[in-house]
């Protein structure tokens, strides 16, 4: 059997995530995991009530940061947390570094409360890989124009997506173990093989 694991994708609106998650999760399944895929904020029917008023509701940056550790809170005790106990590996699009980068990076409040937070809501669990797609603003915000509406973040400019990405590179820096860089601009297949070096270079 293999060990629990916990992996979560992470980059800036647009740069490819969800492109990945289910050949990841095809690929962890053929070598003999059983795989289970969520996402944040959401995964439960709580959380992802909580996901719809973040995306689309006006609220100041430390309401948004309380509604995203609540659901997260909610999400870890129903589905992760269990996932994880009974052996399985946990696939997320989205976790804790993403509100470091979006309320943090993005929006500017406070990282020591979140740090506070991020305490408090999951204290010493932390994913065991996190697959940073990182790719400039601009490469992102053209390939969201061609495939859907933006919802309140992605209304947001250039700036704002810069400043996101400075917040997952603070956090790349603080955790370069957990932590992997993908070059996401690249072509689908060359990021596919960036993300299949990660898994085997710790043997997945
Ligand atoms: N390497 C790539 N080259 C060009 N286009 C890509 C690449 N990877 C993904 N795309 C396209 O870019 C768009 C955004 O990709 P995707 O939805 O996977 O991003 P995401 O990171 O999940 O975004 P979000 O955070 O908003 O959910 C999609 O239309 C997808 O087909
Ligand atoms: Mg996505």
């Amino acid at each position: 059997m293999t060990p629990a694991r916990f992996v979560t994708f992470e980059g800036i609106d647009g740069a490819g995530k969800s492109t990945h998650i289910d050949a990841v999760a095809q690929r962890l399944r053929q070598g003999g995991a059983t795989v289970l895929c969520t996402r944040e904020p959401g995964g439960t029917p709580l959380a992802e009530t909580l996901r719809e008023l973040v995306l689309h509701s006006t609220m100041d940056a430390l309401t948004e940061a309380l509604l995203v550790f609540a659901a997260r809170r909610d999400h870890l005790q129903q589905v992760i947390v269990p996932a994880l106990a009974r052996g399985e590996t946990v696939l997320c699009d989205r976790f804790t570094d993403a509100t470091f980068a979006y309320q943090g990076g993005g929006r500017g409040f406070d990282a020591a409360v979140l740090a506070q937070l991020e305490s408090w809501v999951h204290g010493d669990l932390q994913p065991d890989l996190t697959i940073w797609f990182d790719l400039p603003a601009v490469t992102a915000a053209e390939r969201r124009a061609a495939a859907r509406a933006p919802d309140r973040f992605e209304q947001q400019g250039v700036a704002f997506f810069d400043r996101v990405r400075g917040g997952y590179e603070a956090r790349m820096k603080a955790a370069p173990q957990r932590i992997v860089r993908i070059d996401a601009a690249l072509d689908r297949e060359a990021v596919w093989q960036q993300i299949v070096s990660a898994l085997e270079s710790r043997q997945w």
